[in-house]
């Protein structure tokens, strides 16, 4: 893929919210394209309407990167420091990262991965070790979160940092803030007819998990690439739930952890 200077890049850790944050900035970026009536999120699923740069979507078509129009919504999970030097932040090229308490993400994926990776399901207690131990996906997970922050903090223009929880206190408040940061403010027209509300009713959970295309739990295979079922990406979309699943001393001991990495930063949870 050619990195291009108005590619906009939304970049996650696995289980932070992705699939929220691409049917956000999807709904935001295409809003004079589309109505709320016959809206592409209505029948695809938000991983075939943003691609990532790093693996093939749910589709089977193989979609060229570089055939999309200007400008490009791209999704990646990559630490910052390891996206290629073309691909870093600019005044042109914005980056919007999403991130979650690491209790909720450890424990989305732990499901996540005992779905989709049938038969070799792991015990919780032996995720955790492994997650506490430093051992995830895409990197070092708090790293993962710092680098991003940090360049957040460098270049407010450049790089919007946004926590799930944010979006589910107020997800209508974060639509306008992301699609100020998009440079595709709501006018005030939209303002006053609603449109800020629409886009976030359109991409809450209740909404998409109500949608025969987010149902779908057959993996989507394609003979040379899988993907998860559609269905996969859509859990409980709650904040908390590892409450559920860990002891509260697991939680203090995560908790403890995180307060450790990100010590100095000014990044909480
Ligand atoms: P849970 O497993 O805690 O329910 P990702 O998209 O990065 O793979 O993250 C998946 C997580 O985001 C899952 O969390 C999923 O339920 C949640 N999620 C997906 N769509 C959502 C939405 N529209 N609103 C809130 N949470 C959502």
């Amino acid at each position: 893929m050619k990195p291009r200077d108005d590619d906009i890049i939304l970049a996650t850790q696995p289980k932070s919210g992705t699939t929220w944050l691409k049917a956000l900035a999807f709904a935001i970026t295409n809003r004079g394209r589309y109505g709320f009536g016959d809206h592409p999120l209505l029948t695809h699923h938000p991983h075939q309407l943003v691609l990532s740069i790093e693996f093939h979507g749910p589709g089977g078509d193989h979609t060229d990167l570089n055939a999309l129009a200007s400008p490009r919504l791209l999704s990646t999970h990559i630490p910052m420091s390891l996206l290629p030097p073309e691909m870093s932040p600019s005044s042109s090229r914005r980056v919007v990262y999403l991130c979650r308490d690491p209790k909720d993400t450890f424990v989305s994926r732990w499901h996540f991965d005992n779905k989709i990776f049938h038969g070799s399901t792991m015990e919780l207690d032996k995720a955790y070790d492994l997650f506490c131990r430093g051992l995830s996906p895409y990197g070092p997970f708090w790293e993962h979160y710092l680098e991003y922050w940090k360049a957040s903090l460098a270049t407010p223009d450049k790089v919007l940092f946004l926590k799930y929880e944010e979006i589910k206190e107020d997800s209508v408040r974060v639509v306008q803030k992301l699609a100020a940061f998009l440079r595709v403010p709501f006018s005030q027209e939209e303002e006053s007819s609603g449109v800020p509300e629409e886009v976030a009713r359109l991409c809450s959970f209740e909404t998409l998990t109500s949608l025969q295309v987010n149902q779908v739990s057959v993996v989507n295979d394609h003979g040379d690439h899988r993907f998860p079922a559609n269905s996969a990406f859509f859990r409980k979309g709650q904040v908390g739930d590892w409450a559920n699943h860990m002891s509260r001393e697991m939680g203090e001991n995560m908790d403890q952890i995180t307060k450790d990495r990100l010590k100095g930063s000014g990044l909480a949870f």
